[in-house]
């Protein structure tokens, strides 16, 4: 979710404005996504890089973040929508740690679309994280070095037991992958717009779905191969 802050520029208004913004969208988004049937939704809404902003628009998205859980656990639960945050929890404030908790015991139960919200995450990170808990177990002496494989890699990292995402959408302009997620990436199509996150809307979402259905996923082998 790229583009509050330049969507706020082009319009004289404060970064934060954008950030506002931005929450409503994400709110429509999720709204779409289960509507279309879509199993998993990853937004990254804040990166481990991001602390580094001016103090004050660091604080907005905190306080953004605490208000959204608090506002909307209950309606994704009603929706059937099963919340999780991805990251490394521990850098957020008590507070908003609480809410992350709480937001995602009210939807604990939800069968339907996965929403996982990815904040001070980073890609490196969670493989740093994972590394560690094969570490572990290895110098624990209950896994061999060569006994290591993807599928148990994949069981480590924080998507744990979700499929590996099929589109990947940045809005903003930027080409570019931001320290996402890296190692689940791997065979995913990326899509990206130059629309501001502020503005992205239905029609844009469709448009990255249409142009995901005629792209042709070989994940490594040829077309005739695929086609059979
Ligand atoms: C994305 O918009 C939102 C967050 C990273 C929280 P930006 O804040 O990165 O907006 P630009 O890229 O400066 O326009
Ligand atoms: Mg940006």
């Amino acid at each position: 979710m790229d583009g509050n802050g330049r969507w706020a520029k082009a319009r004289y208004l404060p970064r934060t404005a954008g950030h506002h913004q931005g929450v409503k969208v994400a709110r429509k988004v999720v709204e779409i996504c289960a509507r279309e049937g879509v199993e998993v939704l990853t937004l990254f809404a804040f990166s481990s890089e991001n602390w580094k902003r001016p103090q004050g628009e660091v604080s907005t998205l905190m306080e953004l973040f605490i208000s959204a859980l608090r506002r909307e656990a209950k309606d994704l639960a009603k929706n059937n929508v099963r919340l999780q945050v991805i990251g490394d929890r521990s850098g957020f404030p008590e507070k908003l740690q609480d809410e992350m908790s709480t937001a995602e015991k009210i939807t604990a139960d939800s069968t339907g679309m996965r929403l996982l919200i990815a904040a001070n995450y980073g890609g490196r990170w969670d493989l740093i994280q994972a590394m560690q808990q094969l570490g572990q177990r290895i110098q624990n002496g209950e896994l061999a070095v060569e006994d290591i494989t993807e599928t148990m890699i994949g069981s480590v990292l924080s998507t744990a037991n979700l499929p590996e995402p099929d589109l990947f959408i940045r809005t903003g302009g930027e080409h570019r992958i931001s320290n996402f997620l890296l190692w689940q990436l791997a065979y995913t199509e990326l899509f990206f717009t130059e629309k501001f996150w502020p503005e992205f809307d239905e029609d844009e979402l469709q448009k990255a779905f249409q142009v995901y259905q005629q792209r042709e996923r070989r994940f490594g082998m040829i077309s005739e191969q695929i086609n059979a």
